[in-house]
């Protein structure tokens, strides 16, 4: 039984490739040991995280938990939680963005400003995005790194 959910946060303190990295390193090995996929936005600058998890409802949920607890980001927020019948970023064990590298018309589409909005944005719009970003080839597998 799958599960996609999508939250938003703002960084506990300035983004940039170490921060991430650090999260991602532990995140990607995490995840695939627990069959968990999805994508990490970020926005350097911004502060802010946008993410997709998918994975089994008691992994995914339990992530959550541990994420929402983590010390590097505050105001955690679901944006939405919803059964799946199949994954949309199967093939990302954590993608990853910095939306400073791609055009920025993307999140235009999205937003009222070229920046990213999580907290003023539908959970629908925010999965939206991401997928945007995935099928314009913005997001790095973090193997791929
Ligand atoms: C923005 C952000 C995204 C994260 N994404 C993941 C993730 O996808 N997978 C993961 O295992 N940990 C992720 N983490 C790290 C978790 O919050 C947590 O530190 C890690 O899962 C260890 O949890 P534990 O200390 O409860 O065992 C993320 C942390 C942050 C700040």
């Amino acid at each position: 039984m799958l599960v996609r959910l999508v939250y938003a946060s703002r960084a506990a303190r300035a983004i940039d490739d170490g921060f991430i990295m650090g999260i991602c390193d532990v995140a990607s090995s995490r995840n695939a040991s627990k069959g968990i996929t999805g994508v990490l936005v970020t926005q350097q600058g911004q502060e802010l995280f946008l993410q997709v998890l998918e994975g089994s409802r008691t992994d995914v949920n339990s992530l959550y938990a541990s994420i929402v607890r983590d010390a590097r980001h505050r105001d955690v927020t679901l944006l939405s939680y919803e059964d799946i019948e199949q994954r949309r970023f199967a093939n990302w064990r954590m993608g990853m963005v910095d939306l400073k590298r791609i055009h920025l018309g993307t999140i235009l589409r999205y937003s009222d400003r070229a920046v990213l909005e999580p907290y003023a944005m539908t959970g629908k719009a925010a999965l939206a995005l991401v997928e945007e970003l995935v099928a314009s080839g913005a997001i790095t597998p973090r193997e791929e790194r």
